[in-house]
């Protein structure tokens, strides 16, 4: 039996480990700039918190066994639904529009794919509470910036958007029922991904008609804002969807994000929850998946037995984001981080270079020295390779006149100091 991490987990070395901590701090800087609170939720939840809200593709990739109680529990595939049950219970209480934001590990039994692993970290920002576009403008406006603190621009990453309410509201004027439109979904969201044909077969699998199957293709064959509002911009029908995206681009003009944008009627997102304004994040070559993805999901709280409350939010996943700053040139390589090495030339001193390391670490520094008898050479090589800035070398002699000898290993100069002053002064 090979006792190797499974497929699709990762191991975080210091380097990976400094990695993911460069994310996740850029990603709680932009969280809190927006005023965004943090919040999290068990790994651990019943299997029907996902079987009943997230759609098939989820619930196919669940790491899901009976507990020791005998319960049915999967581990966490996805935030939304927790944080809509926590927001649900204390809904009277909290204050409205509640702005949280999570950054959990996330469990998916997915398909071995570049991009995609079995567990990922993923930022999760959510606006509950607030009806008004306003809030889709300020959400994607968030994870724009996010992309911005990483010094990504508008040619690098552009952000996708759709809406399903405008896509329903033209599927509906041809014809189709709103039974059918889960199973469209999912087709559409693979559109750029499956040839023409096997999509056809998943429609028909839906239980849609070939007719009914032209006028799906036929939907989606202009999907940019401006053909859209050419071919239906008077059908009273759709009027009010027309009206809310163009709020909504006037909005993320306002926030400064509009030129990230473009509209793509083909963009719905996997998830079955979602009602309204939808998005996706894209690298600008289309090399990688997408780097997030959220929108508006009105109804999700009002089914998991809650308050009726209009939500909206996203999830940014760590592992596509990574490649994507690996490929530009925007992850900072990881160094070790030893501000000082206390070096000693005779083993007697070790209880002194013990003293002073405690000193230095009252202040703050990241202090190391090497354990007891080491050749004063053997020492320098060690700090030399632990990536030390200052190696202090205390020598009896020195130590006596309460002295001792800095050496900056950038450039090998050194400076002989007065112990407390130095001490004091780092
Ligand atoms: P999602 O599209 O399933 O949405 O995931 C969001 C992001 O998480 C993806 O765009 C990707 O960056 C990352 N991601 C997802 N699965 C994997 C995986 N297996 N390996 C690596 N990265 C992955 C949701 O989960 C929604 N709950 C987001 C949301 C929050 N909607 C509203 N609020």
């Amino acid at each position: 039996m090979s006792l190797d991490a499974l497929p699709g987990f990762r191991e975080f070395y210091p380097a990976e480990l400094a990695e993911r901590n460069f994310i996740i701090g850029a990603w709680r800087e932009v969280a809190r700039r927006y005023a965004f609170a943090e919040y999290d939720g068990p790994p651990l939840e019943p299997l029907e918190l996902y079987t009943k809200k997230s759609g098939d593709e989820i619930v196919g990739q669940l790491y899901s066994f009976t507990d020791k109680g005998g319960r049915e529990v999967a581990l966490r595939p996805e935030m939304t639904p927790t944080l809509a049950r926590m927001v649900a219970a204390k809904a009277n209480a909290l204050r409205k529009p509640v702005r949280w934001f999570s950054i959990p590990q996330l469990f998916r039994y997915e398909r071995k794919q570049r991009g995609r692993l079995r567990e990922h970290f993923q930022l999760n920002v959510d606006i509950i509470g607030e009806a008004d576009v306003t809030a889709d403008a300020e959400l994607l406006s968030v994870a724009i910036d996010i992309m911005r603190a990483f010094g990504l621009t508008s040619s690098d990453v552009r952000a996708r958007v759709s809406d399903r309410g405008l896509l329903r509201g033209l599927l509906v004027l041809t014809g189709i029922t709103d039974d059918m439109l889960p199973g469209v979904y999912a087709v559409v969201d693979k559109m750029d991904r499956e040839p023409r044909a096997s999509l056809e077969t998943k429609l028909r699998a839906a239980g849609l008609h070939d007719v009914f199957i032209a006028r799906v293709f036929e939907v989606l064959k202009h999907p940019d804002l401006a053909t859209l509002r050419e071919r239906y911009g008077d059908v009273p029908e759709l009027r009010e969807d027309f009206t809310r995206l163009s709020r909504y681009f006037e909005y993320l003009d306002a926030l400064g994000v509009g030129d990230w944008v473009e509209f793509d009627l083909s963009i719905v997102r996997g998830l079955a929850y979602y009602t309204g304004i939808v998005f996706e994040l894209f690298d600008a070559k289309r090399e990688l998946r997408a780097i997030c993805g959220g929108g508006r999901y009105d109804s999700l709280l009002k089914q998991l037995g809650g308050a009726d409350l209009p939500a909206l939010g996203f999830g940014m996943g760590d592992v596509v984001l990574g490649e994507l700053l690996r490929a530009r040139g925007r992850m900072p390589e990881w160094k070790p981080s030893v501000d000082v090495w206390v070096a000693y030339g005779d083993a007697a001193l070790l209880d002194d270079a013990m003293r002073i390391a405690r000193r230095l670490r009252d202040q703050g520094r990241a202090v190391e020295y090497a354990s007891g008898g080491q050749q004063l050479s053997r020492q320098l090589k060690a700090a030399d390779a632990a990536g030390a800035r200052e190696v202090l070398v205390l020598q009896p002699a020195d130590l006596e006149r309460g002295e001792a000898v800095v050496r900056r290993l950038a450039d090998g100069t050194e400076t002989r100091v007065r112990l407390d002053e130095w001490i004091g002064g780092r």
